[in-house]
């Protein structure tokens, strides 16, 4: 079955944020929408990340002022004016010819955040001269340093405000979903490192485990953070935590914020929900600490429980890639708009003018991970 092509008006039938999802499904090939969707192993954390935000309930409060209502939120020296970024989200031209440039024009036309993947269709510096507002840069980790070293310089220079590095998929085979459907990565090299020289090959001895001692052998170590954070002139904020003492460590070496993140269900199936991760890493770093999250995240009433459990902000990953699909900019920008809306309704009947207000206070239930 071939996809429907992107439309150039956004559907009436389109009410929630949530709704680009089903919407989009026509307009995706198949093996592509199965790479978008999918998530790890039997998807048990895709699912996970989900139904914790089902677990939350949010209670009313009545008669509130919101004379002094604001949803601005300062992260790591960049202003945004809702509390939500598109996440790094690789590839994108496999959704949309307009490919991480219509996303990031949409990000800077509704106040929202970017974050630019390694591994995004376009090269860095054109997504970045697509629009004047701050974005951030992802980061893999490169086998070797110098070419890690290359893509920090060449994002210092593009003018990114921050660097996420990515940590949490030291290793990541494609999903039986995206397998199954037959789905292929293009056969060119992402722009952003189309210049470096292709992998060494890893020689195993007799016995060695191709994942354990093959791909492991690539894998960044905590001395290689170290050297990234002594290198790098931006913030280094770290995506993918989960465990408190990370955390804790991930700090004391001088990371400047972090995500608490399983890449959207699509690194270890079984680890934990996001949400439920939250209320443990923020007690473990403090109020203060720039705190965000990503996961499962469809709707404005899902952000607002990310923030009363712990967030300074949320990250959104395959609802961009749908709106995408669907109406490129427009529909990322619909999208973003509609999460905006849901979130302030929601503020709205919860009786929190401010962020600040929105605390754990507002929400009863329990997450189970
Ligand atoms: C198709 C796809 C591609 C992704 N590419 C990247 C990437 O290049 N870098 C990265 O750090 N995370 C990547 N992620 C993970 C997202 O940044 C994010 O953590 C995740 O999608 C959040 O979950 P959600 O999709 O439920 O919102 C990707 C996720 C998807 C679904």
């Amino acid at each position: 079955m071939t996809a429907l092509p992107p439309l150039d008006h956004i559907p009436a039938d389109i009410l929630s944020a949530a709704d680009y999802e089903q919407r989009a499904a026509d307009h995706i090939a198949p093996p592509t929408l199965a790479w978008l969707a999918g998530g790890s192993g039997d998807e048990h954390t895709l699912r996970a990340n989900r139904s914790a935000f089902h677990d939350l309930r949010i209670v009313p409060r009545l008669l509130t002022d919101f004379s002094k209502a604001c949803t601005r939120v300062h992260l790591l020296g960049t202003p945004l004016g809702h509390p939500i970024l598109l996440a790094p989200l690789g590839h994108q031209r496999l959704l949309h010819a307009d490919g991480e440039t219509a996303c990031a024009r949409a990000a800077a036309a509704t106040g929202c955040g970017f974050v630019c993947s390694t591994l995004s269709s376009l090269s860095l510096e054109d997504i970045a001269a697509a629009t004047d507002e701050p974005k951030w840069f992802q980061l893999y980790f490169q086998p070797r340093r110098n070419d890690t070293l290359a893509l920090l310089r060449r994002a210092e220079a593009a003018g990114y405000r921050a660097i996420v590095v990515t940590l949490d998929t030291p290793v990541q085979p494609l999903s039986r979903r995206a397998q199954r459907a037959g789905f292929r990565f293009p056969g060119d090299t992402p722009a952003n490192l189309a210049a470096f020289a292709p992998p060494l090959q890893v020689a195993l001895e007799p016995g060695q485990s191709i994942v354990l001692h093959g791909m492991m052998s690539e894998a960044p170590h905590w001395d290689d953070l170290a050297w990234l954070i002594e290198q790098s002139r931006l913030p280094i904020v770290a995506k993918g935590v989960s465990h408190p003492d990370d955390a804790r460590r991930l700090r004391d070496l001088g990371v400047a914020g972090q995500i608490v993140s399983n890449h959207g269900g699509r690194a270890l199936d079984g680890s934990p929900s996001t949400l439920s991760r939250l209320p443990v890493l923020r007690a473990a770093l403090g109020q203060a600490y720039p705190l965000l999250v990503d996961g499962g995240v469809r709707s404005g009433t899902d952000i607002f429980k990310a923030l009363a459990w712990g967030a300074d902000a949320v990250l959104v990953g395959r609802l961009q890639g749908y709106a995408l699909a669907l109406v490129g900019a427009l529909g990322v920008a619909h999208m973003l708009k509609l999460l905006r809306d849901e979130l302030e309704l929601c503020m709205a009947q919860a009786g929190t003018p401010t962020l600040a207000d929105i605390t754990a206070d507002c929400l009863v239930g329990d997450v189970t991970c």
